[in-house]
């Protein structure tokens, strides 16, 4: 996508000068475009961890070259593979919802069956990672002209600016490039189908006000930034057309996890008969799990994500407390959508219905042995 006009990605190789691994720190957005190098395991895991990136597929990449980073510190060390899987724990601990992290740190230790150097299995890490990097990126894009096919039937009954509501950040932040849930949302207005979203703010940590406005901002779509709470009235009304959100995990038979608050808004749209779709790569299936409720690993973040609040006064970033000073609060950070109130999944193959059948139709590599 573009920032300011100009190409950009969440995460990127700084080929030209320094030869370090960049992210946007997306602490700051959107406020202040930061870039922030990533030069050891330590940079990455923290990165992760403390949401500088987020997002199911980013989080993925950005431990993929987590890996490389790893392997240059430790090349040339006799006990190479115990180091190599030593940075890999450090990297799963870092987050525990979003699959892709776990799923991009398998691909890179496919390196420890390559019998080469030190050397040559950190030049394997590099291009490994920046190849998921760019796998990532064209398969946001299919996700984008499988939703942006749908988008234009509504479009054709319509013959009115479609009203989508998305929850929290699944654009191009959260992935390398085009996002999830925003990918046909990018295609779709750049090919002149009138859009307007409604962004939920998405609180606590407020990604859908601060980054999927940012987004939609800078590619010239009409937006707007609503409480979190206000969705099910908007539907109640007729003003939703359908609703998109991403994953950061997603079952076998079509359960989904995604940011706290998304189950809601399902349950409000199967009320109102609005559609509800959601955006997904491969790497967010969990082919290991059938039952989202009971299986998915559900963070708990910091309690003062929720107490204070962080917002922009006098040019400077701050945090103020919101709560009463001793008021417990809790931060749960997903919720798991059961497939029943899901209308389809739209994914990089296709879209198909949120169930073990319709899943393992896209991708019957996955499907169990008859
Ligand atoms: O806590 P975050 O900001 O990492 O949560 C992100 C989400 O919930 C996204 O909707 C999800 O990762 C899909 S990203 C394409």
């Amino acid at each position: 996508m573009e920032v300011n006009g100009k190409p950009q990605r969440s995460i990127w190789v700084d080929e030209e000068t320094s030869g370090h691994v960049q992210v946007i720190d997306q602490r700051h957005l959107p406020h202040e475009f930061v870039v922030e190098n990533l030069k050891t395991l330590q940079d990455a895991a923290k990165a992760i961890r403390e949401m500088h990136v987020r997002g199911a597929p980013l989080i993925g990449v950005t431990a993929a070259f987590g890996m490389y980073l790893a392997s240059a510190s430790f090349e040339k060390k006799d006990d190479y593979d115990a180091r190599l899987l030593a940075a890999a724990q450090v990297l799963r601990e870092t987050r525990p919802t979003a699959v892709n992290l776990f799923w991009a740190i398998e691909q890179q230790l496919k390196v420890l069956s390559h019998s080469t150097s030190g050397p040559e299995r950190t030049a394997w890490l590099r291009e490994n990672a920046i190849r998921l990097a760019d796998e990532d990126a064209a398969t946001c894009r299919r996700i984008g002209e499988h939703g942006l096919e749908m988008l234009e039937k509504l479009y054709a009954e319509k013959q009115e600016p479609l009203n989508i509501l998305t929850h929290c950040n699944a654009g191009w932040l959260a992935t390398v490039d085009y996002g999830t849930a925003t990918a046909p949302m990018y295609l779709a207005h750049d090919k002149g189908i009138p859009l307007h979203i409604w962004v939920d703010e998405t609180r606590p940590r407020n990604q859908g006000a601060r980054l999927t406005a940012w987004e939609l901002g800078q590619h010239g779509i009409p937006h707007t930034v609503i409480p979190d709470n206000t969705g099910g009235h908007l539907m109640q009304h007729g003003m939703v057309d359908l609703c998109i959100v991403g994953s950061d995990r997603t079952t076998r038979t079509g359960d989904v996890a995604n940011k706290i608050g998304t189950y809601l808004k399902a349950l409000a749209a199967h009320d109102n008969d609005v559609p509800f779709y959601v955006a997904l790569p491969g790497s967010t299936f969990d082919w290991s799990l059938y039952d989202g409720l009971k299986e998915i690993p559900i963070e708990t973040r910091s309690p003062d994500e929720v107490r204070l609040i962080q917002g922009k006064y006098r040019g400077e970033l701050r945090s103020v407390l919101l709560t009463p000073e001793n008021s417990p609060a809790i931060n749960y950070g997903f919720d798991v959508t059961p497939s029943r109130l899901v209308t389809g999944l739209i994914t990089e193959r296709g879209i198909c219905d949120a169930s073990e059948r319709g899943i393992a139709g896209l991708y019957p590599e996955f499907a169990p042995i008859a």
